[in-house]
């Protein structure tokens, strides 16, 4: 459908949620896991999204992904509106849209690391020589340069998020989506695939990560914090609000603090 399609402009967001609600029906029970998000992301703004467990970052994360669908109100991604789409469209604004990372790293175990960055260049049809190049390429934006040939099982915890990293990266995606990218790594570990993340949105690319880590939070520049399917607070990371985040960690009230940061484009 041409409305769609609109033309993407430079100054608009590349996420835009207007009263966003999602529902679990499970039969027996209906869980409201979000009631009424609104949320802008510009392209280029590193996000980190905050809250309890059960809060609704997952069911947030599933959305923007394109990995499920909302019961109620308005989505566009790039302009695009996701709205009655079927799965088959929804996969493809997936495809051409979407890097994911999780927490578990889903690698595929029984091939190369440099295998697995392919792998999303191989169901999206990029020819073998390109494939190639841009495998050596992004091995070595994560650092990984000289692991090409590793199994999985052959890395670090560390080592297999920044081949899951390469690997989201893999068809040029307009946004990043991590959901706890370091929920399975040491502190240490997990400092660096911050850092990899911040080489990241110095580039231009737009991210948006879900953390338990507030220290990891803070490195963003900007945190939305969701609170039973709420957000309550959304602001813009500077030397006062990493203070205001570190009282959060500690279990201060944040509500009052609830603002939302309006960023330049
Ligand atoms: N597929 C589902 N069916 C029914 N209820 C669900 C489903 N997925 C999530 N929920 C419920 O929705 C709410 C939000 O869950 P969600 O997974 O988004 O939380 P979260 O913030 O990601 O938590 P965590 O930090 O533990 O990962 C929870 O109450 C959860 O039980
Ligand atoms: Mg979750």
């Amino acid at each position: 459908m041409a409305t769609r399609h609109e033309e993407i402009r430079a100054d608009r967001p590349i996420i835009e949620m207007v009263d966003i609600r999602k529902v679990y029906d499970t039969g027996k029970v209906k869980v409201e896991a979000l009631k009424g998000i609104d949320l802008s992301v510009a392209k280029g703004e590193f996000i980190a999204i905050v809250g309890p467990s059960g809060s609704g970052k997952s069911t947030l994360m599933n959305l923007i992904g394109c990995l499920d669908t909302a019961t109620g109100g308005e989505f566009r991604i790039g302009g695009e509106l996701v709205k009655g789409l079927s799965r088959d469209q929804l996969a493809d604004v997936r495809n051409r849209r979407i890097g994911f990372v999780f927490q578990a790293f889903n690698l595929l175990p029984q091939i190369s690391a440099a295998e697995n960055v392919a792998m999303p260049m191989i169901f999206g049809g990029v020819p073998a020589k390109a494939r190639k190049e841009r495998v050596a390429e992004l091995m070595e934006k994560v650092g990984l340069g000289d692991r090409m040939e590793h199994k999985p099982t052959e890395l670090s915890g560390g080592q297999m998020q920044r081949v899951a990293i390469a690997r989201a990266l893999a068809m040029n995606p307009d946004i990043v989506l991590a959901d706890e990218p370091t929920g399975n790594l040491d502190t240490s570990s997990g400092g660096d695939i911050m850092g990899v993340f911040l080489d990241l949105w110095k580039q231009g690319r737009t991210l948006v990560v879900i953390t338990h880590d507030m220290a990891l939070a803070r490195r963003a520049g900007r945190i939305v914090e969701i609170r039973d399917g709420r957000i309550v607070r959304d602001a813009a990371v500077g030397p006062e609000e990493g203070a205001a985040s570190v009282s959060a960690a500690a279990g201060a009230h944040v509500q009052g603090l609830a603002s939302t940061a309006e960023q330049a484009a």
